[in-house]
């Protein structure tokens, strides 16, 4: 258990989080989400020591049938096991990486929310590209975290659907998934020799996919959000990057995310086409919910704390992190991969549009994604 006075620090550090975490005023929704932002803001579980245990809850459902009726999701499959690639033959490790090297620059600098910053363009060359170093590490050390999240999720969603061709690609998925958490942990150790916490609100999410019974809502926040952002991410930092192996890595993680998210919209697809109204203004809310934490609360916190805390108060280095270019093209990024689908899967109803509005991602709704991207399409950004 955290002391009493650093749970105290972390509530008011996170009470902006606890605000925008009931912004959708549905109590169904909020009486959901409360437990894990509990423990993932204010007793911080993610950091609490080398291991979290979660109340993992959902009923596993056995098909005796196996009955084929998903055309769509077995072609799916089909692909899927066509592009399995090894770790270990298709990436080059033994590329040298160095990130601190002045004569090859490891990513563009207009990929850095740090120039931005005041005071950062003050500090000398050799602290500029450890802070470079550091905040990549930062991001990779989320995407680590979201993965193993993902791989989790992914086990879960294969006993809890019905359909027997969901299971067969949702097993696929278990693997890429553990490829995934593979690939961004050597990465994380042997080239860049730094790994991050989760950060707390990933935490929440993560929290709140794992728990939640309800099969459906894990697609929704896993399939169709979380990938939907990683996709965004991953393409984003793959375009700024010049380190070959990062850029392969991350091409091929792209490859098997965009067929996540496919299976994720055409499974909610058939799900939400007759769900009573009450059941879809939970779902539409608490989608916004999610996609409100997502827009809002990725500041890097964890790099805050070691490099600027002493420089800075944490207010101006949110301001300086949201305000930025940078996170402007991420946002937009993000949510050009996740406003479609919401509105493809019936969750972008007149209820909620003006919500949505508001905070200006209705601009993205007629926006190609996944699947109607190519995987080429997709890399590219
Ligand atoms: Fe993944
Ligand atoms: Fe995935």
């Amino acid at each position: 258990m955290r002391p009493i006075s650093h749970m105290v620090r972390s509530a008011f550090a996170n009470a902006n989080v606890l605000e925008d975490a009931g912004c959708s005023q549905n109590p169904r929704v909020l009486k959901r989400l409360l437990g894990p932002a509990l423990r993932g803001l204010l007793f911080q579980r993610g950091k609490n020591g080398d291991e979290t245990e979660m109340d993992a809850r959902h009923d596993a459902c056995f098909t005796w049938t196996y009955t084929h009726d998903a055309p769509a999701m077995r072609a799916l499959l089909n692909t899927a096991r066509r592009g399995q690639w090894d770790p270990l033959v298709d990436l080059d490790w033994s590329l040298s990486v160095d990130p601190l090297d002045p004569e090859r620059p490891f990513v563009d600098e207009r990929a850095s929310p740090l120039q931005e910053v005041p005071g950062f363009s003050a500090l000398d060359p050799r602290t500029k590209r450890l802070h470079q170093r550091d905040l990549l590490a930062w991001s990779l050390s989320q995407f680590l975290h979201g993965e193993q999240g993902a791989l989790y999720v992914a086990c879960q969603l294969t006993e809890a659907v019905s359909w027997t061709d969901a299971k067969l690609f949702g097993s696929t998925q278990v693997v890429d998934e553990g490829r995934h958490v593979e690939v961004f942990d050597r990465y994380l150790a042997e080239k860049l020799e730094k790994r991050y916490p989760i950060n707390d609100n990933l935490y929440v999410m993560l929290d709140a996919l794992m728990t939640d019974r309800r099969w459906d809502l894990k697609f929704l926040g896993m399939q169709v959000i979380i990938e939907g952002l990683a996709l965004g991410a991953f393409g984003t930092l793959r375009t700024y990057t010049h380190e070959p192996l990062l850029r392969e890595l991350l091409r091929r993680v792209i490859t098997d995310e965009a067929r996540h998210v496919h299976f994720g919209v055409l499974a909610l697809q058939r799900t939400y086409a007759d769900l009573p109204e009450p059941d879809r203004h939970e779902r539409e809310d608490w989608a916004y919910e999610m996609c409100v934490l997502l827009r809002n609360r990725f500041l890097a916190h964890e790099f805050y704390d070691e490099h600027w805390a002493h420089r800075m108060g944490r207010r101006s280095w949110n301001r300086a992190m949201l305000e930025s270019q940078y996170m402007s093209r991420f946002r937009d990024t993000m949510f050009r991969r996740i406003v479609p689908n919401l509105k493809r899967i019936g969750l972008l109803s007149a209820r909620i549009r003006p919500r949505y509005e508001r905070l200006g991602l209705l601009t993205w709704e007629h926006e190609r994604a996944a699947p109607d991207l190519t995987i080429e399409e997709m890399v590219e950004g």
